[in-house]
């Protein structure tokens, strides 16, 4: 099965409301949400208000990936706004377990994301426990990078252990760079759940992106 997850992070901010249904009436499975401190990450973006005022017009799961230092202390304010996922780095401040737990008791599904320097080795003992495993494809903190190839292993190798472990369901996503030629790429290595800022609002028409991202994905599966 292929998701697409379309990033706020390349929409039109004045516009907001709008952007969302049209990316929803396109065929968008999920948002993808990026919340950044300026501390994990060298950027700011935006965090529980505007969520909680997207919350209000949008019944799509809001798939939030947090660039920030300490995320414990930002899940029940995430919580409370709006996300029903909550993806957080594996680098970042605290105990991985007790991120995961915490996450869970609050509802919502819980991802483990991992910089490109990172090994997909890490996410080997919380696999039992994850819904979602974030290979970023660039380094996070920006939208348009240039995808990067070498993590097209990194991708394998945790879909590997997954399936080792029993774990078919768990999701594999990927972020950063994803166009219909990287995507394929992605799925062939063993993604299926795909990240796209400038692919799809940075186009001019959201459907044709979103249908051809999808069509590429599941071609290459
Ligand atoms: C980068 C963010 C991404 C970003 C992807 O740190 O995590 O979600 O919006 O943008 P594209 O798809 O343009 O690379
Ligand atoms: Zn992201």
């Amino acid at each position: 099965m292929v998701h697409i997850s379309p990033s706020l992070l390349s929409a039109d901010f004045a516009v907001l409301g709008e952007q969302l249904d049209q990316v929803k009436q396109a065929g968008a499975d999920l948002l993808h949400l990026d919340v950044m401190d300026g501390s994990f990450v060298p950027n700011i973006t935006f965090g529980m208000p505007v969520i909680q005022s997207l919350r209000k017009i949008s019944d799509l799961f809001f798939d939030v990936h947090i660039m920030i230092q300490r995320p414990l202390d930002y899940l029940e304010p995430l919580q409370k706004a709006g996300a029903d996922g909550i993806t957080f780095h594996y680098e970042a401040e605290g105990e991985v377990e007790t991120t995961i737990r915490r996450i869970h008791q609050l509802g919502l599904k819980a991802g483990l994301a991992l910089r490109p320097g990172t090994p997909g080795q890490v996410v080997f003992p919380f696999l039992k426990d994850l819904d979602l495993v974030l290979v970023m494809t660039v380094e996070p903190g920006f939208g348009g990078q240039a995808f990067r190839p070498e993590m097209l292993e990194k991708i394998a190798l945790v879909r590997a252990e997954a399936v080792r472990q029993g774990r078919e369901d768990l999701v594999v996503q990927v972020d950063g760079g994803i166009n219909p030629e990287t995507i394929a790429l992605c799925a062939k290595a063993g993604a299926d759940c795909f990240v796209a800022g400038s692919a799809v609002f940075g186009q001019a028409d959201f459907a044709q992106a979103i249908a051809g991202l999808r069509a590429a994905a599941q071609g290459a599966q």
